[in-house]
């Protein structure tokens, strides 16, 4: 489709042609495009690719999924739309099983449809539920930014890992949604980002984001962080979540080793993210973490960089444990230890 028409948001819903819309985060930061799922199949296979990412930025694309599920549906009966809406949503939720965003972003919008007296109505409520979890995310990310800033002094350097910014969000973002709020508060706040191997979304999209806003960014390769923090060049480590469960904090593979080497060094660990992704429920044991392509490692794009043949491991997150988090940013408040869940589930 065309080229970015930046400012837009990173997820959104095309009215002219009900379809969903997306910047194509691969291409990022050489290409600005804006690509258009008008099938659920292109909708995963757009998720899969990590076209769309990022935890809150899944909950909007599930939702919109569902909502496209109904707009392409030729169903007549309430029934059979609602069995369609049903078995998309299953075919979406299972494109990627850590970010709890992304189902939570399904069954919310399938929820409404039990409300809906016809078809009709059914189309209607799904997209108007799926459009108001997209603005409610950027509404929620301010509020969450607003408390996060507090925790922020003027000249601090955080060290953040992955992307959680506006290309993780359907906008504004999380850990990044904190420090622009810091920054609109006229703090003088450095960034250090992780390069965030194998998919590099560090570099890729979290220094291009923060340069864009002409927030002061250093990149450092993952296996920097222990230097950088034992040399007392960070002040701060906040990372977003892809899933909080009761005892660990689940985020994009390399964060529990900066949590570990923060904690060593007595350095502030915190986590931004909205209740939209704690999963009270449950435990980081009843946790599947998504075990991506060996090829993601053994090529860099198309360059090979292995042998061919080599075993690999290549796990998208990692738990950490909530002993090493010092704070949970949310937008109902900013939490500390020992982190009673259910005092966030209770004021959402
Ligand atoms: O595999 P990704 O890029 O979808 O990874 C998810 C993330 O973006 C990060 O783990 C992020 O820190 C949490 S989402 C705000």
């Amino acid at each position: 489709m065309a080229d970015m028409l930046i400012p837009m948001r990173t997820i959104d819903w095309d009215y002219t042609n009900n379809t969903i819309i997306m910047i194509d985060q691969t291409l990022l930061p050489r290409e600005k495009r804006v690509i258009e799922c008008r099938t659920i199949d292109s909708l995963c296979e757009a998720i899969k690719s990590l076209r769309v990412r990022g935890a809150p930025a899944l909950g909007a694309a599930g939702g919109f999924g569902v909502a496209l599920a109904a707009h392409i549906s030729n169903a007549t009966t309430l029934a059979g739309i609602t069995h369609e809406l049903e078995t998309a949503g299953k075919t979406i939720s299972a494109t990627r099983p850590t970010a709890v965003n992304l189902s939570w972003g399904v069954n919310r919008v399938i929820g409404v449809i039990e409300e809906a007296k016809n078809t009709r109505e059914a189309r209607m409520f799904a997209l108007d539920e799926a459009r108001l979890i997209a603005d409610e995310d950027v509404a929620k990310n301010r509020q969450l930014g607003e408390h996060g800033e507090k925790l922020l002094e003027d000249g601090d350097t955080v060290m953040t890992h992955c992307n959680a910014g506006k290309m993780a969000c359907v906008d504004r973002g999380t850990a990044l949604g904190v420090i622009r709020s810091a920054v609109e508060h006229g703090k003088d706040i450095k960034v250090i980002s992780c390069e965030t191997r194998p998919l590099n979304q560090g570099s890729r999209i979290t220094a291009w984001e923060l340069m864009e806003d002409k927030i002061p960014v250093t990149l450092i390769t993952d296996s920097m962080s222990g230097h950088v923090m034992r040399k007392g060049m960070v002040d701060k480590v906040i990372v977003g979540a892809d899933r909080i469960t009761q005892d660990a904090v689940f985020n994009k593979i390399g964060t529990y080793t900066h949590s570990v080497i923060a904690k060593e060094h007595g350095i502030p660990f915190y986590v931004a993210a909205p209740v939209s992704t704690f999963d009270f429920e449950q435990f980081e044991e009843d946790i599947e973490i998504e075990l991506r392509s060996p090829d993601e490692l053994r090529f860099f794009g198309n360059y090979q960089i292995a042998p061919l043949e080599v075993d690999v491991y290549n796990p998208a997150f990692d738990a950490t444990p909530m002993e090493n988090v010092s704070a949970l940013i949310t937008e109902n408040g900013v939490y500390y230890p020992p982190f009673l869940l259910d005092e966030v589930k209770i004021k959402s």
